[in-house]
């Protein structure tokens, strides 16, 4: 909550031209009396519907609606810099295109291309406008990116109709707002960097050699880092799972695309979970078209993908964390003991696979080995609660 700092956190909120721009005034409100610092920024068409005197009374602050405005004494860099949090509501179908391809033409969009900070958007339109797919396409693309999406309700729209297209409740928005900012504080800062899912390495066109990993752990730990305030990459195998709000993603299928945008990134990343299931082998050649049926035996050259793991150990820099991950069928703590050193991982997270266990379910067992030789078995707990429990320990080798 904002009352928890001497100083207030700032919310920024972006209203664009929808009918809807009214309920902005009792979200801005809603935000003051929850104790946040607010700043408006209103777009032309914005200012069809509402006043920026309205809002100037409301949050205390100058609104920020003309680009070139004289009066104007503060940059639109410096407003969203001092941003914590950028909430546009409503999001028009025209804010949300703009802020797909990085178009900056209002005060609202210069802000959201200026900013830093996590930014929160609730779409409002008519249900044909939010289904179409142009619509949708670029709102995927601004989730990818890590903006959250506060989904809009079904009910009576302004045209007449009923549908899927009206701005979510002022509450469930502040109350969006109000989680984000909970909990962002104990890893500010820094940089967070998670690998998730399975492999694939192509056979022929249409083939390819996989696992059974849903992503599941490494999306959860992706969203509990953002949670603690990281800055958070996500590089993701296919998976069937939607991107955590807050976070950057990656999407890769082989090991050696997983291996090059591991190696983009880990320079500046001060904490490193590989929760990825990598495909430890991959097709020495991939034939060409769809690989005929034969009734003889056919061979399949394999050869082996790198470890990227390893090799992130071994430039590691004394501040940078690395966790790993361990799914064995059998021998579970020996298996884990040997990958933890020769991995030279500071904390690897073990578990037992296969037989309904691990791969692609809701819970987990693991065992947490440190580098120092402790061991530490978690119950069975669903996903989200192991990421928890898994920061909770990162931070306590941090402050150590
Ligand atoms: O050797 P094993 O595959 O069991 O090691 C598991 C750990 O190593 C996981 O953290 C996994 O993400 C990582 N790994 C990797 N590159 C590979 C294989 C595994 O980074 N080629």
């Amino acid at each position: 909550m904002g009352t928890t700092c001497s100083t207030p956190q700032e919310i920024l909120v972006g209203v664009t031209g929808s009918i809807a721009a009214y309920k902005a005034i009792e979200i801005v409100s809603g935000l003051k009396k929850s104790g946040f610092a607010v700043t408006v920024a209103l777009t032309p068409s914005a200012l069809k519907f509402v006043t920026p005197l309205t809002f100037e009374i409301l949050s205390g602050k100058e609104v920020y609606s003309e680009v070139f405005a004289e009066k104007t004494k503060v940059s639109h860099i410096e407003i969203a810099a001092r941003a914590s949090l950028f909430l546009v509501a409503p999001a028009t179908a025209n804010f949300i295109a703009k802020a797909a391809h990085g178009i900056a033409d209002d005060p609202v969009t210069l802000l959201y291309l200026s900013s830093n900070c996590p930014v929160v958007i609730a779409p409002a339109m008519n249900e044909r406008m939010f289904n179409h797919p142009a619509v949708q396409e670029n709102l995927e693309t601004l989730m990818r990116r890590g903006v959250i999406i506060v989904s809009p309700e079904e009910g009576r729209l302004a045209c007449g109709s009923t549908g899927k297209g009206r701005l979510a409740s002022v509450e469930k928005i502040i109350s969006t707002v109000e989680k984000l900012l909970k909990k962002r504080s104990t890893l500010k800062g820094k940089t967070v960097l998670v690998t998730a899912g399975p492999t694939q390495e192509k056979i022929d066109e249409i083939r390819y050699i996989s696992n059974y990993s849903s992503g599941k752990t490494g999306y959860a730990l992706a969203a509990e880092a953002f949670k603690r305030g990281a800055q958070v990459e996500l590089i993701s195998g296919p998976t069937n799972l939607e991107p955590p709000p807050g976070v950057n993603v990656t999407y890769v299928k082989t090991a050696l695309e997983m291996r090059k945008a591991c190696l983009d990134i880990f320079f500046r990343a001060d904490i490193t979970i590989m929760a990825a299931a990598v495909a430890d082998y991959r097709p020495v050649k991939k034939f060409d078209g769809k690989l005929k049926k034969s009734h003889n035996l056919i061979t399949l050259e394999l050869v082996e993908n790198p470890d990227i793991l390893k090799e992130l150990s071994s430039k590691k820099k004394k501040t940078q964390l690395i966790v790993g991950f361990a799914a064995e069928t059998s021998n579970l703590l020996e298996n884990a003991q040997v990958k933890l050193q020769e991995k030279k991982v500071d904390l690897l997270v073990a578990n037992l696979v296969g037989d309904g266990k691990g791969f692609g379910q809701d819970f987990n067992q693991v065992t947490l080995l440190f580098s120092d030789g402790r061991k530490h078995k978690l119950p069975l707990l669903p996903k989200e609660k192991v990421a928890e429990k898994i920061f909770d320990q990162i931070e306590k080798i941090l402050s150590n």
